[in-house]
């Protein structure tokens, strides 16, 4: 008999700048030149942002003389699949991309996490940055190092752990975006304020009209917040546990809606409707006050974002959802709650909290 043990104990250090400045989609090219990430670059976006910012991203790029080449899908969450990511690869592998190139996801969520799936797996890894062009994009998914494509069988469910070399934002590109999606990004920064930051609260409080207005200055502000909680619980806990639980705020009854709404109901409308409910949950079990819940009530409405449950669905259904979500353990459906404006509460040191389905049944 032979016992061989492959020793793999290793400490990587994967930490990654994210790089918040006007103007700064400009002097990418050089900055990625110098840096010499690689010999020929993927620049991975959609039909939109291509004649956006892709174009003449690449025309920038080629003036450094480094190859490069645009591929980009029809926009839209129902191209974040297998298929499109197998298409991707194909262009990549038709156009001899190599070991040596690396890749740059340049669009909104739906492009970095394809994008970056692909960079995790093409030669087995190639280097890759986020540029980030939606709301959504720059203060969720594009910090974290969660990639992963939809199946039939729910979104999200193939992927990988990978993070990027680096993400860059610039807030000039934001200024295309249509009052939809500012309302989609709103809805987490909302949550950062709830679990993390009394000041960002009070500051979307008083002045949501100049996020409504693309106002620069106010922008960067919640993106440079958004990303600094974001980079801050997940630094903490890279994969799936502790503190990365109270990103979940508003997302257990939040996923539910957005599933039985057959996804007609959005993400961020589906999460405001959560954090309602949740935050309804937590004052009736005396976690938290009612005087917050309903600042913050009025804070989602304020940005046009739903707060009730629409009418057709049952709370059964809604249990039933919650208890299939990956979300809830060994069939207890458990909750992170705020305990006050900016802070979360814990129990035995731990966020996630285990509802009763009669609380539940009472108050939704
Ligand atoms: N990986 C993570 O941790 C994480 C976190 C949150 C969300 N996500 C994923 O992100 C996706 C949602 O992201 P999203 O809301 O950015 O959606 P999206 O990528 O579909 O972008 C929304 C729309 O805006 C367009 N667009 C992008 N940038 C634009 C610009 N600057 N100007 C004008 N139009 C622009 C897109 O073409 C698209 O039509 C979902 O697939 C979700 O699962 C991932
Ligand atoms: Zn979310």
């Amino acid at each position: 008999m032979a016992e061989i043990r492959v020793n793999l104990k290793k400490t990587e250090d994967k930490s990654y700048n994210i790089i918040i400045e006007e103007g700064v989609l400009k002097k990418i090219p050089e900055k990625l030149k110098e840096a010499g990430l690689g010999h020929k670059f993927a620049i991975i976006t959609d039909s939109t942002v291509k004649t956006l910012y892709a174009e003449d991203l690449s025309e920038a790029i080629t003036k450094t003389d480094i190859d490069n080449k645009i591929i980009s899908f029809p926009a839209g969450e129902e191209n974040k699949s297998r298929e499109v990511k197998a298409w991707i690869e194909d262009q990549m592998l038709e156009d001899k991309f190599g070991r040596d190139s690396a890749v740059i996801a340049l669009g909104g969520g739906v492009v970095g996490d394809i994008a970056g799936y692909v960079a995790a797996s093409y030669t087995r890894g190639l280097p890759y940055v986020q540029i980030p062009t939606t709301l959504v994009a720059c203060v969720d998914s594009s910090i974290g190092g969660k990639t992963a494509v939809d199946t039939p069988h729910g979104k999200n469910l193939i992927g990988a752990f990978y993070q990027p070399w680096a993400v860059f934002i610039d807030v000039n590109t934001l200024l295309t975006l249509n009052k939809k999606e500012i309302q989609e990004g709103l809805a987490e920064v909302i949550k950062y304020g709830v679990i993390k930051d009394a000041e960002l609260f009070s500051f979307l409080e008083e002045k949501m009209d100049l996020v409504f207005s693309y106002d620069k200055a106010a922008l960067t502000y919640i993106i440079k917040t958004g990303c600094e909680i974001k980079g801050h619980v997940v630094e903490n806990d890279e994969r799936e546990s502790n503190l990365r639980k109270i990103l979940n705020f508003g997302h257990t009854v939040g996923h539910a809606v957005e599933n039985l709404s057959n996804y007609k109901i959005s993400h961020g409308q589906a999460i405001s409707i959560g954090m309602v409910a949740e935050g309804k949950l937590a004052v009736e079990m005396g976690i938290w006050n009612e005087t917050e819940l309903i600042q913050m009530t009025k804070l989602i409405e304020k940005a046009g974002l739903p707060t009730d449950i629409p009418d057709y669905m049952k709370v059964d259904q809604i249990i039933d959802a919650m208890v299939l979500d990956k979300k809830s353990r060994g069939g207890h459906i458990e909750m992170v709650l705020p305990n006050r404006i900016g802070d979360m509460a814990t129990i035995d040191r731990g966020y996630g909290i285990k509802i009763e389905e009669a609380v539940i049944k009472k108050v939704i």
